[in-house]
């Protein structure tokens, strides 16, 4: 071979090789990258839209009817994978072909199901099938009457978030995929239905209620919430659902709903979903708030009674950017989804309610991020915000660490870059990838080329490597200051030296200035302290969700017993897993503590949802010592 040909074929390979490796990066920045928790092949064949059409059965605890998929098939495939877990898969038809199919389903693997391969034709547009759930579906729960507010009617929702919709619905199971649906919902004709998608205000006489959700979102935003529902009007384009007993307290709540819309939109650009409305659940609920677009679910304890948690509201909302609009492609970029939220949510609370607000927000989640780094210890692979959860439940990236070391990281950056470049970047970032999937990778790319652009200095200032791929809090993480939180650290001092606390000025602290004052408490207390706070403050009756539990955690460790039937009914009643993992956890560090604990979750575990019993039966042991 001649040199000249040499060099043109070196040449050739180099263009080459320059080209895949542009078609590689447009991958991991739009589509996903291959997800470790689905069995879906996107890159094959990909989900467009989706057609429910369920009748919901409260006696057999059952979903049962049809999903019809509609399909791309971008390489000619004959399979189409989907994820499912515990469904009970009918029968499948192909359209336009009119005909029955073949599929299979793979063996259960842990956290994940099964596959479900149906084989299909490269002239089908349409893949449908009939199933039904079974009752141990993990992302339904079925409420008793007993467990609602009113209760006379039965109550069932979901939850997708994060690998738990393949339980209902059978999909393409990935962040990285989107597809529109439409869904009709036939329930007993004296409920309502609502989803993340357009939703009736009124009861339809015959149960039957139709869906559409235009935009096309993930599978673990498909969402279902079926009860005794009322909704009332809080402005133009938001309003709230909750069962007629509760609804009315909770629009007072949440009054401010508008505003907050008003501010997130004034920051990073228009809201993308017309409407944003929101159901407050029975106290059952999993988690605080689940981000359903058009549609929050939320817990009945953010119900506090001084609108002190709406900043809850500001989280959901915030999401419909950062995870609705932009969304993780796949749980180990889950710190897009939630370090994002959590920086936009101490955001709009600031715009609304001012900065000393906002600060002390921020110290508490300081407060909550050191000591989960305390948890998992120094070196630990779980304090990256990029986490591998290769072969294991995404659930466990569910940590402080995705929300707020992801926060100060880019709180982090604002400092460093001022404000007004920040915002602008922010608000081009959402413009840019609205309705698509973002990688770590692709998201820290976007920064260097968008911000950075070269500039050394900013590059070693921001130590971006330490904080992505690294342990723990990196040295340049941002200084809090609170003031309101000084103020309370005064009054503590006051009591830790004599003074009585009937005597320490405690009038319009909110939720916030309580909570620094519970947590910040010596570990142990006399008993005739306990009782001089319970006396001063009424801790032991407190309605506050936030403020029971932070003193629970006291009453737990110094044995305080006239708290305990109090302690009781709220694990029986409330389960939320963030109230119920530390109380759990505590109660366990004593013989005499675990005792309880157990026979208290004897009784209360079947009331709890799936996401919480696997978090608290790991914490007690529980189905080990049956
Ligand atoms: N999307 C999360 C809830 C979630 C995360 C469900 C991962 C399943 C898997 C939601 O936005 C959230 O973060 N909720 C928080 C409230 C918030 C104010 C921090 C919660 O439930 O405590
Ligand atoms: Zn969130």
């Amino acid at each position: 071979m001649t040199t000249r040909l040499l060099f043109a074929l070196s040449f050739l390979l180099t263009l080459l090789s320059g080209c895949l490796q542009k078609e590689q990066k447009k991958d991991v920045s739009v589509t996903s990258e291959r997800d470790p928790h689905s069995f879906a092949r996107p890159d094959e064949v990909v989900v467009t839209h989706l057609n429910l059409d369920l009748r919901v059965d409260f006696d057999k605890k059952e979903l049962a009817g049809h999903a019809r998929l509609t399909i791309h098939n971008k390489t000619g495939a004959s399979t189409l994978w989907l994820d499912t877990r515990d469904l009970i898969i009918e029968q499948v038809t192909l359209e336009p072909e009119g005909n029955e199919t073949t599929f299979r389903l793979g063996d259960t693997v842990k956290f994940l199901g099964q596959s479900l391969a149906i084989d299909i034709t490269p002239q089908t547009k349409s893949v449908t099938v009939h199933y039904r759930t079974t009752p141990q579906a993990a992302a339904l729960q079925w409420l008793s009457p007993a467990q609602t507010a009113g209760k006379k009617k039965p109550f069932l929702f979901t939850q997708s978030q994060a690998i738990l919709a393949r339980t209902w619905v059978p999909c393409q199971d990935g962040p990285g995929v989107r597809m529109t649906y439409t869904a009709t919902i036939r329930v007993p004709n004296d409920l309502m239905a609502v989803m993340s998608a357009t939703n009736p205000t009124t009861k339809h006489p015959d149960g039957v209620y139709r869906f559409s959700m235009p935009q096309p979102i993930p599978s673990y935003l498909l969402a279902l919430a079926v009860g005794d529902l009322a909704f009332e009007s809080l402005g133009p384009r938001s309003g709230v659902y909750a069962e007629p007993s509760v609804v009315k307290k909770a629009a007072w709540e949440l009054a401010d709903s508008e505003k907050l819309i008003a501010a997130a939109e004034e920051l990073y650009g228009p809201y993308r979903w017309e409407r944003y409305d929101l159901i407050i659940l029975p106290p059952s609920f999993p988690f605080g708030g689940m981000e359903n677009p058009r549609l929050t679910f939320a817990t009945p304890t953010i119900l506090s009674g001084d609108r002190s948690l709406v900043s809850l509201v500001a989280h959901e909302l915030a999401h419909s950017w950062s995870g609705n609009l932009v969304t993780n492609a796949t749980w180990n970029d889950f710190w897009l989804n939630e370090g994002f939220t959590v920086y936009f949510e101490h955001r709009i609370m600031e715009k609304v309610y001012g900065k000393t607000y906002a600060e002390m927000l921020a110290q508490l989640a300081l407060q909550d991020l050191e000591a989960t780094l305390k948890e998992l210890g120094p070196g630990s692979a779980g304090t990256h915000l990029k986490l591998n959860l290769t072969g294991r439940d995404p659930d466990e990236g569910v940590t402080d660490i995705a929300y707020n070391k992801g926060y100060f990281f880019l709180r982090m950056i604002e400092e460093s870059v001022g404000r007004e470049r920040w915002d602008a970047l922010l608000k081009m970032y959402f413009e840019t990838h609205a309705f698509k999937s973002m990688t770590t990778e692709a998201f820290l790319e976007y920064l260097r080329s968008n911000l950075i652009k070269g500039d050394r200095t900013l590059e070693d200032r921001l130590r971006i490597n330490d904080w992505v791929y690294g342990p723990g809090l990196p040295k340049n993480v941002p200084k809090v200051f609170s003031e309101e939180f000084a103020r309370v650290e005064t009054q503590l001092e006051a009591w830790k030296k004599g003074t009585p606390a009937s005597k320490l000025s405690t009038h319009n602290w909110t939720t916030h200035h309580w909570l620094h004052f519970l947590r910040n408490l010596p570990p142990q207390l006399s008993k005739q302290q306990m009782q001089e706070l319970d006396r001063a403050f009424g801790l032991t009756r407190s309605g506050n969700a936030e403020i029971l539990s932070a003193w629970f955690l006291h009453t737990i460790a110094n044995d305080y017993q006239p708290a305990y039937p109090a302690l009781e009914r709220f694990l029986i009643e409330v389960g939320r897993r963030k109230f119920l993992k530390p109380l759990y956890t505590k109660l366990t560090e004593t013989p005499a503590g675990l005792a309880r604990a157990r026979k208290i979750y004897a009784q209360a575990r079947t009331g709890y949802h799936a996401v919480s019993t696997s978090t608290i039966d790991t914490i007690l042991k529980w189905n080990e010592s049956l």
